[in-house]
């Protein structure tokens, strides 16, 4: 059977999933990546084994190619309908307000912790939100860097053996990125050679990419992101007793009133002089509306990046110094590139001016190093583009550069399919072949 459909399009984040069809310019579906179930917290079936264990319940067969198996596959079989009870994203944190559902968060840094709740979210992901025929659609999902190939083998199995797709690829979420960057009218030449800063709710990442191989040596994380920083003024609204320090308040400051200021002591001063800037902040408290004061966190918690000491005492580095020295430790005929095509990704990456300050103080840090090689040797030097990339679908440029991948007339023969899961099983995944597209 062919399949003519549009290939799924599915970006699971730690705080947020991305969802929606092939050849899309934005996912269908934005949503919180949690779960609520009966039993709280964790998923009230046993986990699955750790290791992949699709030979023991594999049913030669049972799927493949006939269509008419019905949405569910062998989901609907394995469980009773008391496994139906629960709900995911938005839905789920509302019904953890009342009693008797708990949260559980199935990716915590990126990764996939709690495989369980993961399958249980794809899978109303698919059927209730998407309302797709798995077996009818390719799919595309996106995985962090260097995660281990055991978690790519437990993603094979669910795809296959419980929703039956017809065929997967999982890609890197930074190659992502960088194709997604294609669309800025600053990259002449869609090259997957770059060094992509991918910040999003949990976890930073900053990823060289040659001719779309990670360097994986070089990759640097940095331990702190969107959430954190949603903490960071959760606890400045403490300290001064505002009215309302919740989180969800916390978050909507960040993402309406927030933004990287070029120099913080001046910008201090620069509030002190322009009373306006501080801000108010409306919030409905029952059936009333308060007013928040916003100050100095406007620009502070952003500030985080570039100043990590303001929130953190165990990471000192700022992110431009990460960037310099991810490039520095890569191979030296690809640094080059990585300087000049700097991308950002991910929903961290949205205050005002982040890509300017970034590329102003990468750039002082490299014209710093080649004075003073020229000031060593007495050579002059020629200088070195340093190009922080800013463009339209940096909020979700992963899901954005799957979208744009997967509706490619390639993108199925770079694909796994069923009948290759079945015949090989779900060690096929540890191989992927990369996109051919520049
Ligand atoms: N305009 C904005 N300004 C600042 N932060 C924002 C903005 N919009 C979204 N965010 C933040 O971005 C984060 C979500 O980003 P994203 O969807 O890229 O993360 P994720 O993919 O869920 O997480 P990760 O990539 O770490 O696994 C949240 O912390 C959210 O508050
Ligand atoms: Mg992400």
């Amino acid at each position: 059977m062919t399949v003519t459909t549009p290939a799924v399009v599915m970006d699971n984040g730690t705080g947020l999933t991305k969802l929606g069809f092939a050849g899309n310019d934005s996912p269908s579906f934005v949503f919180p990546t949690v779960i609520a179930t009966r039993s709280g917290g964790a998923a009230s079936r046993p986990s699955p084994p750790s290791k992949p264990n699709f030979l023991a319940h594999s049913q030669p067969g049972a799927s493949g190619g006939g269509g008419g198996g019905g949405s569910g596959g062998n989901i609907g079989m394995r469980r009773g309908t008391e496994d139906l009870d629960f709900y995911i994203g938005d839905e789920a944190l509302q019904m953890a307000n009342g009693p008797g559902y708990g949260l559980n968060y199935p990716i915590r840094h990126g990764q996939i912790d709690n495989w369980d709740s993961m399958e249980r979210f794809w899978e109303n992901s698919l059927f209730k939100y998407l309302r797709c025929e798995p077996e009818d659609h390719y799919f595309l999902l996106t995985e962090p860097p260097l995660n281990p190939p055991e978690n790519r083998e437990n993603t094979a199995e669910i795809m296959f053996e419980s929703f039956n797709c017809a065929g997967l690829y999982i890609a890197v979420q930074a190659v992502l990125a960088l194709a997604a960057s294609w669309t800025s009218s600053k990259v002449q030449d869609r090259s997957l050679t770059g060094t992509v800063i991918d910040s999003g709710d949990g976890v930073t990442h900053v990823i060289p990419v040659a001719e779309g191989y990670v360097i994986g040596s070089s990759i640097k994380h940095i331990p702190f992101a969107g959430r954190d920083i949603t903490y960071y003024i959760q606890s400045l609204l403490r300290d001064r007793n505002e009215a309302d320090s919740s989180l969800r308040t916390a978050e909507r400051i960040k993402q309406e009133f927030c933004y990287v200021c070029p120099d913080m002591v001046k910008e201090f001063s620069r509030f002190d002089r322009e009373p306006a800037r501080f801000e108010k902040c409306v919030v409905e408290q029952g059936l009333k509306q308060v007013g928040i004061d916003v100050g100095y966190e406007r620009f502070l918690a952003p500030e985080i990046f570039f100043n990590p000491e303001i929130a953190s005492s165990d990471f000192l580095t700022p992110l431009p110094q990460v960037v310099d020295s991810v490039i520095q430790t890569s191979p030296i005929d690809v640094r080059r590139g990585l300087y000049k095509n700097i991308v950002l990704s991910g929903g961290s990456t949205m205050f005002r001016d982040f890509g300017r300050r970034l590329q102003r103080d990468i750039k002082h840090i490299v014209d710093a190093r080649i004075r003073a090689s020229e000031q060593l040797s007495g050579a002059r030097s020629g200088g070195l583009d340093v190009g922080v990339i800013t463009h339209k679908k940096q909020r979700n440029a992963v899901w954005f550069g799957g979208s744009l991948l997967a509706q490619t007339a390639e993108f199925k023969s770079y694909c796994h399919t069923k009948a290759d899961y079945e015949e090989r099983g779900p060690g096929i995944v540890r191989q992927f072949s990369l996109f051919n597209v520049a």
